[in-house]
C-alpha cells in the first residue's frame, strides 16, 4: 500500500511535487476555502501523513480522532495551531520550516516600524479620499528613527535580523527579552538583555518576535502598554494572540502609546470594520510575513522534506518533538 499524504491547502507546487517524485500518494485541497474540522478528520483518517498549516486546528479532539497518522508536517516556523503534547503522546512527530521564512518576516516587521512612523497607510488612503489637497507643513507629521531604540521581544532568528536591519538603516541602539538570556545572538546583534519592565520603559519601538505560549499569550495588555512611552510604536509579526487586541486600541486611543504595525491580529481575519483599521498610526496586514516567493517555496520544500525523509530514512530533519524519533530507534 503506498502512503497516502494530505496536504490540506494549495501550497507551492514543489510540495506535491516532491511528494510524488518520492512516490507518496498525495491527495491536495483544491478549494478556495479552508477545511471545515470535520473535513480535516474525514480526510485525515484516510491517510498516513498530513501537510497542514496554521489555519488547521490540530489539537487534542483531532488526534484522538486521528491516532493512525504517522507525521504532521507544518508549513510553517510556528506551530501553535497543533498540541504538540498530544502528537508527542501519541508518538506522532510534528514537523516546521524553520530559517528559511526569517529574512521575509523581518523586513516585513521593518517595513510596518516604518509604514506607522511615517504614516504612510493612513497617507494614502487620505488621497484615496481626495483629501490631498495642496502642501501642509504640519498636518501628518511623523517620527525618525534614528538613534532610537528598539526593543526586541523575543531574540530568535527573526529578531536577530529584525534588529540587524534597524542598527544597520538607522545606528538603533538594541535591548531584548526573552525567557532566558540568549548570549550567543547578544553576540551577533550587540543588543543588552532587560527585563519586561526595563523593555517596556526604554523602547522606542517594540517588536515582538516569540512564540505564542502559555506565558506570552495576551502579555501585550493593559498595564503593558500603561508603561510604554507615549512616543513608542507597537509592532507584532509574530501571533495576534500576544496582544490583546481591545486594550491595544485602547491604548492608541487614549494615547499611552503613538502607533501600531500589526502582521498579525487576534482573531484573524481582522473584520474590515475593525476600529485599528481607521487609525491613523496604525499599518495592518493581513499575516504576510513569509510571504514571497522565496520564502513560500522553500517553506513548501521543507515541509515536504520532512515526510519524505520520514519516510525514506526515518528521521524528520525539521522535527519540533524529536523525543518521539528518538524513542522509535
Ligand atoms: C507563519 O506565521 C509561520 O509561523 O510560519
Amino acid at each position: 500500500m503506498p502512503v497516502r499524504v494530505l496536504v490540506t491547502r494549495r501550497f507551492p507546487d514543489i510540495a506535491a511535487r516532491l511528494l510524488k517524485e518520492a512516490k507518496l500518494d498525495v491527495t491536495e485541497w483544491q478549494e478556495e476555502r479552508l477545511m471545515t474540522v470535520a473535513e480535516l478528520v474525514t480526510g485525515a483518517r484516510k491517510h498516513n501523513a498530513v501537510l497542514c498549516t496554521l489555519t488547521e486546528r490540530i489539537d487534542k479532539e483531532f488526534l484522538q480522532q486521528c491516532r493512525h497518522l504517522q507525521i504532521i508536517s507544518q508549513f510553517g516556523v510556528g506551530y501553535d495551531n497543533i498540541n504538540v503534547a498530544e502528537a508527542t503522546a501519541l508518538g506522532i512527530p510534528v514537523g516546521n520550516t524553520p530559517g528559511v521564512l526569517t529574512d521575509a518576516t523581518a523586513d516585513l516587521a521593518f517595513t510596518l516600524m516604518l509604514s506607522v512612523a511615517r504614516k504612510t497607510f493612513h497617507l494614502h488612503k487620505s488621497i484615496l479620499k481626495g483629501e490631498w489637497k495642496y502642501f501642509q507643513p504640519t498636518r501628518d507629521l511623523g517620527l525618525e528613527l534614528k538613534g532610537k531604540t528598539l526593543g526586541i521581544f523575543g531574540m530568535g532568528r527573526i529578531g536577530v535580523e529584525m534588529a540587524l536591519r534597524c542598527k544597520g538603516a538607522y545606528g538603533m541602539n538594541v535591548v531584548y527579552h526573552n525567557a532566558k538570556r540568549n548570549e550567543a545572538n547578544e553576540a551577533l546583534t550587540g543588543a543588552r538583555y532587560v527585563t519586561f519592565a526595563e523593555l517596556l520603559t526604554t523602547s522606542d519601538v517594540i517588536s515582538v518576535h516569540s512564540v505564542l505560549n502559555s506565558e506570552t499569550r495576551g502579555i501585550f495588555n493593559k498595564a503593558a502598554f500603561y508603561w510604554m512611552k507615549p512616543t513608542a510604536i507597537f509592532i507584532n509579526t509574530a501571533r495576534g494572540a500576544i496582544h490583546n487586541e481591545s486594550d491595544l486600541t485602547e491604548a492608541l486611543r487614549s494615547k499611552k502609546i503613538w502607533g501600531a504595525g500589526l502582521d498579525v491580529t487576534n482573531p484573524e481575519p481582522m473584520l474590515p470594520g475593525n476600529p485599528l483599521l481607521s487609525m491613523e498610526n496604525v499599518a495592518v496586514l493581513p499575516h504576510v510575513g513569509s510571504g514571497t516567493l522565496e520564502a513560500r517555496t522553500e517553506m513548501a520544500r521543507l515541509a515536504a522534506t520532512n515526510v519524505i525523509e520520514f519516510y525514506r530514512s526515518g528521521k524528520v530533519p525539521h522535527c519540533v518533538n524529536p523525543e518521539v524519533l528518538r524513542s522509535r530507534s
